[in-house]
């Protein structure tokens, strides 16, 4: 893998006709080792945000030794990448197939689901098994979060009790799991979702061995400044301290973006500019998925020339007219085509959207050394004022 201090070194350098994703393993390790130091319970990391070898690898190195699994592929992507790790088949909707590869090939023992037709799954293809953690997955509201994860899975209120009752009485251990929506703005997600948890595991009756938040940890964009992890994980263990469950229940969390954002960039080349829009070569069916489809803004820098700054507006390399990334990004107002532009904070739903519409989506691929553009993560002074705005 070619490395560099920065992208302004890799552009000089390599001059790259293709997009390069720029990786970070250092501050992947760095979000790992705080999760590990700073949540007060397991930490799955959630594959799908980004499956690349190399941040698995970084994170497992980092002390992540828990995975999220969307997928066989992801299981398989796990068990060759993080050996030893404990994996959780999360997707509560499964084929009856890959509930029985998952346990009897690798070792799977962890699984969620949200109906009484997923229990069935596991009666008819494990009906002896007796060493399952089964999380109920309830359905929770995603208003403080920017992207909603909450209409397709959770069972609701009308059917969570019974599910909790019968997933007990077949389960060696019973959790209940759900997911508050991606980028969740501030803590008062998780206080929400907990509080409808605890009262569905109240009216079930039933004794809980595992509590599991979910993701929906945020990181920095522009125009998106949440407030410190800390918060989130003290709001989490408030809530854990009186939650309905057993004496040595257990706390888990699964965060995607909050380990992965940081830790890739994408280095893009500018193919043309009409007034205030740029040709790029990279977009919406690319690593820049979420720039088109949900407008989001990732910090931008030119990397060929500075000074002045103007919005602009992107279109992607594809002839589909949906290959447009709104934005407003700032760039300098002389940007031109041939320039290079690197949008950071990428980790997290870049790569893992990667298609090959219209033959795009092949990118170089280059280790880079530098810091990230914003951070949730400190070091030094930021450590200690965060701390401090903890304890005020
Ligand atoms: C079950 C589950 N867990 C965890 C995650 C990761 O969420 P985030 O990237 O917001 O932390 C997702 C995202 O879709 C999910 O579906």
């Amino acid at each position: 893998m070619v490395q560099f201090d920065n992208a302004r070194q890799l552009v000089a350098k390599l001059a790259p006709e293709r997009p390069v994703l720029c990786r970070r393993p250092h501050l992947a390790h760095r979000a790992a080792s705080f999760f590990k130091e700073r949540f007060p319970g397991h930490v799955f990391y959630a594959v799908k945000a980004n499956p690349a070898p190399w941040l698995l690898e970084a994170l497992h190195q980092g002390g992540i030794d828990h995975f999220d699994a969307a997928s066989l592929t992801e299981i398989k992507l796990v068990r060759a990448h993080a050996p030893g790790a404990t994996i959780g088949f999360m997707h509560p909707v499964k084929a009856e197939a890959a509930i029985l590869e998952a346990y009897q090939e690798h070792g799977v023992r962890i699984f969620s689901l949200d109906s009484l037709s997923e229990l069935a799954k596991f009666e008819r293809v494990l009906p002896d098994a007796r060493d399952l953690t089964l999380c109920v997955r309830l359905q929770v509201g995603s208003d403080l979060a920017k992207i909603s994860l909450g209409s397709k899975f959770g069972a609701g209120e009308d059917t969570d009790a019974e599910l909790l009752q019968q997933v007990r009485a077949r389960a060696e251990r019973l959790g209940v799991c759900f997911h508050v929506g991606s980028q969740a703005m501030s803590p008062v997600a998780f206080k929400g979702a907990l509080d409808r948890a605890a009262r569905a595991v109240r009216r079930a009756g039933v004794i809980l061995d595992v509590l599991d938040v979910g993701g929906g940890f945020p990181a920095v964009y522009p125009g998106m400044e949440p407030p410190s992890l800390e918060r989130y994980f003290a709001e989490i263990e408030r809530c854990f301290e009186t939650f309905p469950s057993a004496a040595n229940a257990e706390l888990w969390c699964e965060p995607g973006r909050a380990l992965s954002a940081d830790a890739e960039s994408v280095i893009v080349k500018v193919m043309g500019r009409r007034g205030d829009s740029l040709f790029i070569n990279d977009g919406a069916y690319g690593a820049l998925y979420d720039a088109a489809h949900l407008g989001w803004r990732y910090p931008a820098q030119n990397l060929s020339r500075g000074g002045e700054e103007q919005t602009f507006g992107l279109y992607g390399p594809t002839c589909d007219d949906a290959d447009q990334m709104r934005g407003p990004f700032f760039l300098p107002v002389d940007t031109q085509e041939g320039d290079y532009i690197e949008f950071g904070t990428l980790g997290a739903y870049g790569r893992s959207m990667v298609t090959g519409f219209n033959g795009y989506g092949s990118y170089l691929e280059a280790g880079l050394t530098d810091e990230p553009f914003s951070s949730l993560y400190h070091t030094g002074a930021e450590q200690k004022m965060a701390a401090e705005e903890m304890t005020r």
